[in-house]
């Protein structure tokens, strides 16, 4: 395990666009931190970057303060885990493990025993004499992890490695590689397009638009505090309230409607709120954070309905857990409580 520091990376595959505009972050000993955003944005490029398997435009990699950008690739203690398996077919699963330990000539006892330690760990150690086309997809990505982790890597990356497994059994895989970092107290980064996934297993959250940094914080803070409307959209918020005026530090002022945040107002260009936080004719004796609508189409999804209601404001998107649906052309007033109407600047 080990401190990553990335500095101001910039990366230009043809010498004149720019994928990787100034990335710069810090994952700290024992994290693991998930690159989020959509196709196309960089991600992968930059854990290839940090992974010495391309070279950089610009910028530093430092891992525990050491420059590592001069350091050939077999030299550094990485483990990659890639989204295809990428598992020799022609060996079994012990050897397809010990493949990395061979490459370093230690001895066949210790190979024995190291490879069996991470194959009990990753509970393969039944399956060590398949073949790779003898197992499922789920077992094949755990085989891919053992073989990553089984040189006891210092920084463990992997690039969308459940995307090719189903929905099931990639809730199931997320939870065992976040057991094991934590077992084994393993420096992470994880790139995924998936946002749940990532909100699910990550301590930090790095999320990307265009080759920049949009935002990097806990899932928490990025939940509840999205820094611009690209985040905001990207983890499910739907409902955007333009500001006209911003009236003092808690009030803004859209259409002559006021609404009260409990976050300062200062430099709103926007507020946003999220469907399942807005409340349909609320019981609350509340005079502010109030607008008209007419429900224009309602969707059932199981455990609760989704509403668009047409206002003054445009149409909002409303969740509401409740036994009944509520039909088409309802009159009703939706109640926007303040501590869920956040500001966005940007
Ligand atoms: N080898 C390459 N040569 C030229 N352009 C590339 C290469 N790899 C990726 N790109 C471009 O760089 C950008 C970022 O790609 P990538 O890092 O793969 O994004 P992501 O992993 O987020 O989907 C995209 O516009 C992509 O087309
Ligand atoms: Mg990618």
């Amino acid at each position: 395990m080990a401190n990553l520091q990335v500095k101001d990376l910039v990366k230009s595959y043809d010498g004149k666009n720019k994928v990787l505009k100034d990335i710069s972050f810090t994952v700290e000993n024992g994290e693991l931190v998930s690159i989020l955003g959509p196709s196309g944005c960089g991600k992968t490029t930059t854990l290839r970057i940090i992974a010495g398997l391309i070279s950089a435009t610009e910028g530093q990699i430092l891992v525990d303060q050491k420059d590592i950008s001069k350091v050939p690739v077999y030299k550094r203690n990485f483990g990659m885990v890639f989204q295809s398996y990428a598992l020799f077919p022609h060996m079994t699963v012990f050897n397809n493990v010990a493949f990395g330990l061979k490459m370093k000539k230690i001895s066949k006892k210790d190979i024995k025993q190291k490879v069996d330690e991470i194959l009990e760990i990753t509970g393969l150690s039944q399956l060590a004499s398949r073949y790779p086309k003898e197992l499922s997809g789920g077992q094949q990505q755990r085989v891919s992890l053992a073989r990553a982790l089984v040189v006891h890597p210092q920084l463990l990356f992997m690039d969308e490695p459940l995307s090719n497994l189903d929905a099931k059994l990639r809730i199931k895989m997320r939870g065992e590689i976040r057991d094991l970092q934590k077992k084994l107290n393993m420096t992470v980064l994880f790139v995924t397009h998936d946002q749940k996934e990532c909100f699910a297993i990550s301590d930090k959250v790095l999320i990307m638009k265009d080759g920049r940094i949009e935002q990097y914080d806990t899932p928490e803070n990025i939940f509840h505090h999205p820094s611009s409307e690209y985040v905001a959209r990207f983890i499910g918020y739907e409902n955007f309230i333009n500001v006209d005026h911003i009236l003092d530090d808690h009030t803004v002022e859209s259409k002559d409607l006021l609404f009260i945040t409990d976050e300062s107002t200062n430099q709103a260009k926007t507020l946003t709120i999220r469907p399942e936080n807005i409340q349909i004719n609320s019981s609350d004796n509340s005079s502010q954070n109030l607008i008209d609508g007419i429900i224009t189409s309602s969707e059932y999804l199981g455990q609760s309905f989704k509403y668009r209601v047409k206002t003054s404001l445009g149409n909002f998107i409303v969740e509401e857990s409740r036994k009944a649906m509520r039909s088409s052309e309802d009159k009703v007033q939706l109640y926007l409580p303040s501590k869920h109407l956040h500001p966005l600047s940007r």
